[in-house]
Parts: C-alpha cells; structure tokens; sequence
C-alpha cells in the first residue's frame, strides 16, 4: 500500500474505548524494545510517527494507527519489561488478551522477534496463545541488520525450531527498520489479511 495519510486515531486501554467503525485491524505485538513502532513507521513511511524509544515499556496504551482509511494498525504495548511493578504487568496482559480474543475486527498478529536471539518464554507463549484463538500470525524477525546476511537462515531455523513453528497457520519474515529489508513482504501478508 503507498501510504500518505495515518493518524493516531486513539490510545485506548479497554474496549469502550476502540474505534467503533469496522476497518480491519492488524496488531504488533513482541516484547519491549523489540522494534514493533519502528516497524510500524516503517510501514508507513514515516521516521517517528509511532513513538519509538531506547527507553523500553514506553508504549502503555493500545494505539489505533488509522492507516489510509483502510486499515488499523494496533501498537500493543510490549511484554517482559521487568522493571514495571506486577500490578501494572498484570494489568497489561488483561488489556492485550481482551484485545486479542475478543476483537472481531482483528484480522492478524504481526508477532515480532529479535532476529539475533532464540525467542523468549514470552515470545514463545504469545505464538502459542495466538495459534490457540486461531489468529493468523506473521513472525517477524527484526533488527535483521545486525546479523551478516549469510546468517539470516541460521536465525530462521533457530527461531522457528524454539518456536516450534507451524507452516500451516503462521508465516515468517526477516525484517529490518534500518535497511527497510522486508517491507513490501511485511505489507503483502497485511494486505492479504485485509482481503480475507
Ligand atoms: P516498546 O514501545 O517499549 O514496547 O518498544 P518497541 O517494540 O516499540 O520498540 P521501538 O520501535 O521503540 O525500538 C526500540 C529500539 O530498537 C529503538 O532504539 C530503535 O531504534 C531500535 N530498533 C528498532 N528496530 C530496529 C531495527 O530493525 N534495526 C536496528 N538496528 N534497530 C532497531
Ligand atoms: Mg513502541
């Protein structure tokens, strides 16, 4: 999609708040500091319209991406950022499975992962959790530019196998914010997920 127009149409923290016209949604999800506002700027051309930080955890609210109209972007705040009180971690696994299992809109999870490391306990119970409520997911492999280009398949195989990933209901893409390696594959996948 060639993207011009995007606007923060809302953060919400629980249903009531949602956006009440039916556009698709696609949400980001992946633990803190993985690259989920950097992919999205990346998916729409912009250098820091999603708020991107070093500081992890800074995304705390479910914000709605309007994206020409067509489709939703949702920024899910990340997972695992061990600094925040267990309250406030409890009371965003609430706000993200409410999402998650109860949208009617959702049409898929982009699930991020850093491309250098075997994927987390966290990230491997989000693919999972996912697979489970039968939500297309598309494993995103990101900061892929920190890895020479000839140890790409080594990093697939290794995530996929911890993962262990099923071809039949997810996909798998190598991505980079920095090389924008990936985009067009990235919004392909988003674009068949809309027509669905
Ligand atoms: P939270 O909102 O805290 O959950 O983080 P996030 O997942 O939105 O991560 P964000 O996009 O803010 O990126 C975190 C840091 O990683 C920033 O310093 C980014 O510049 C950096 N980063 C993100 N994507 C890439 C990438 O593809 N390559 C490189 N080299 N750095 C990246
Ligand atoms: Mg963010």
């Amino acid at each position: 999609m060639d993207v011009h127009n995007v606007a923060l149409t809302i953060s919400a923290v629980g249903p009531k708040q949602y956006p009440t016209n039916e556009l698709p949604e696609i949400a980001l999800v992946g633990r803190s500091n993985v690259g989920k506002s950097s992919l999205t700027n990346t998916l729409i051309n912009r250098k820091s319209f999603a708020r991107t930080s070093s500081q992890p955890g800074k995304t705390q609210t479910l914000n709605f991406y309007n994206v020409e109209d067509q489709v939703y972007f949702v920024d899910v705040p990340g997972y695992g950022y061990a600094k925040v009180s267990k309250t406030e971690r409890e009371k965003w696994g609430f706000m993200i499975e409410e999402y998650l299992s109860t949208r009617q809109q959702l049409r898929g999870v982009v699930s991020l992962v850093d491309a250098r490391h075997a994927p987390s306990e966290d990230d491997i119970n989000m693919y999972n959790w996912l697979l489970y409520f039968d939500i297309p997911v598309l494993v995103v492999a990101t900061k892929a530019d920190k890895i020479a280009r000839g140890k790409w398949n080594k990093a697939e195989s290794t995530i996929k196998k911890a993962l262990q990933f099923d071809n039949s209901k997810s996909d798998f893409m190598m991505f980079s914010s920095v090389t924008k390696d990936g985009k067009d594959a990235v919004w392909n996948w988003i674009e068949d997920r809309m027509a669905d």
